[in-house]
């Protein structure tokens, strides 16, 4: 695990999507693995001016969504693939045909589940996840408690995430209570895993989830068993760190050739 302390959201932005270009350069079609939220927002809009600068392709990008709520009627402006759409994948030249999610809406929820697995193996697996984190130190929507080897199913929401996330919804009231999500397990699997969290309001699941022990009850934790995963901070997300010195002094002196 590699933790890089940043001033702030846009050089986190600058790194991330350097890992993505860098990913594309030598795997055109290589998968996404999409988080929605606000932390990834400034990825995005870094890769949308990346892709207006004709510096990134996405025609032949296929991009798989961490999650989705359930209930929610296709095409509501909150539910996932709409996010996703209008934040990043309609901005670029990404085929539509091409962004999958969980099917929230699905009458049979376990076979949707499992037909999502289905498809990310049939893709060829993720190449690169983009993660945020949870207050509570969910990745997805694994809320505390999920299996660590989980794979995509339902959960129920906490209350805390139901209130974090209000701020999307009319009020807390509209915030569905269930969502399907790529299992802890499921994210494990993929190749590169990068997890961005800015201020400090996420600082205590930072803390949890890179020095704290490996526990379910802190979901994100199980990025300590993910043989390449980047954990991209701003200095208040990191202010619980113990090691934050050598985390800092450890970026400064990478090697040169060795990428994210
Ligand atoms: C969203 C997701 C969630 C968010 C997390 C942090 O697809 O999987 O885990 O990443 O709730 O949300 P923000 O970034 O809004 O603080």
């Amino acid at each position: 695990m590699e933790v890089v302390i940043l001033p702030g959201g846009r050089q986190i932005a600058s790194v991330a999507a350097d890992a993505i270009q860098a990913l594309l350069k030598r795997k055109a079609d290589a998968v996404l693995g999409l988080a929605t939220g606000s932390s990834p927002l400034p990825i995005y809009d870094e890769l949308v001016q990346r892709y207006e600068q004709g510096l990134l392709d996405f025609s032949r990008v296929q991009g798989f969504l961490l999650d989705e709520y359930v209930g929610l009627e296709p095409g509501h402006p909150e539910s996932y693939r709409e996010v996703i759409r209008r934040d990043f994948t309609g901005r670029v030249n990404f085929a539509p045909e091409n962004v999958h999610g969980p099917d929230g809406s699905a009458s049979d929820i376990p076979a949707a589940c499992r037909a999502y697995e289905d498809a990310i193996r049939d893709g060829g697996g993720v190449d690169l996840q983009l993660l945020g984190l949870g207050t509570d130190g969910h990745i997805g929507f694994n809320e505390p408690g999920s299996s660590l080897a989980s794979r995509t199913r339902i959960k129920t929401l906490i209350e805390q995430t139901r209130r974090d996330n209000a701020r999307f919804f009319h009020g807390l009231a509209d915030v569905p209570h269930h969502v399907l999500t790529q299992g802890l397990g499921t994210i494990l699997e993929s190749r590169h895993a990068i997890l961005v969290a800015t201020g400090a309001q996420k600082a205590q699941a930072v803390h949890d989830l890179v020095e704290g022990p490996l526990a379910a009850v802190c979901p994100a934790s199980v990025l300590q068993l993910h043989p390449h995963a980047s954990i991209l901070i701003d200095e208040a997300a990191a202010s619980s760190l113990k090691l934050a010195d050598y985390y800092r002094h450890s970026y400064d002196h990478k090697p040169a050739w060795q990428e994210l």
